[in-house]
């Protein structure tokens, strides 16, 4: 099932929203570089580009679950059951690409707060979930599978010191469909500011 897109750009930002549950097809190869480039057009202070991505599809997909999985097991996560592994399993089996984010670290740089770096990837990551949605995929970003176990980091090459993981971004078609999500009101979240009180 395709996720309703986008009869005009705004449209498509207002009607994205996030797909946990995901199958093939994944987009195509020309289709996933117009997604990565668009992470290219996130604002960033310094022009850093802190911002990286590991994609993994195919066969790497069941390793990265027996890794991280394994690597979380040996942490010592009580929240790790059988159970929680077999559902986890059951979920990263039917995503046909993941994309692992993360923010290197600038270790040289004094002039660009620390923040406005994660923050510049952020940004990267929201330009790919919503070019996802405009070629008419679904997306879930997850800091689920390990995310902040270091032994997980390191084996997708992502040495903790010299980058923060951020997570996972699953993305697919949608397993089924997508009814839309229900946003707040903008008026609850914004004030106009006049001069000092
Ligand atoms: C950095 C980040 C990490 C997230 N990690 C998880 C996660 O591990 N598990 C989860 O259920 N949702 C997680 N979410 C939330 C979902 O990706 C999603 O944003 C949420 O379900 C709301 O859906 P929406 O994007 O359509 O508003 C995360 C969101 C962000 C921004």
């Amino acid at each position: 099932m395709t996720v309703t897109t986008t009869a005009t750009p705004l449209h498509a930002l207002n009607t994205r929203r996030s797909v946990k549950f995901l199958r093939g097809p994944a987009p195509k190869p020309d289709e996933l570089e117009q997604i990565l480039q668009a992470a290219m057009s996130a604002p960033d202070h310094g022009a850093l580009r802190p911002w990286r991505f590991v994609v993994i599809q195919g066969e790497a997909i069941g390793k990265l679950a027996d890794v991280a999985l394994e690597a979380v097991k040996r942490s010592g996560d009580p929240r790790m059951t059988p159970e929680k592994e077999k559902s986890v399993r059951e979920w990263m089996a039917g995503v046909p690409l993941f994309i692992a984010v993360a923010q290197k670290i600038a270790h040289d740089n004094t002039k660009i707060p620390e923040h406005e770096q994660l923050l510049a990837t952020g940004c990267s990551v929201m330009n790919i979930l919503n070019a996802v949605h405009m070629l008419g995929y679904g997306a879930f970003w997850s800091t689920g599978v390990g995310t902040y176990v270091e032994d997980v980091q390191n084996a997708l090459g992502l040495d903790a010191l010299d980058y923060r993981f951020l997570g996972y971004l699953a993305i697919g078609t949608p397993a089924c469909a997508v009814p839309p999500a229900n946003r707040p009101n903008f008026r609850d979240f914004v004030t106009e500011w006049t001069g000092p009180v």
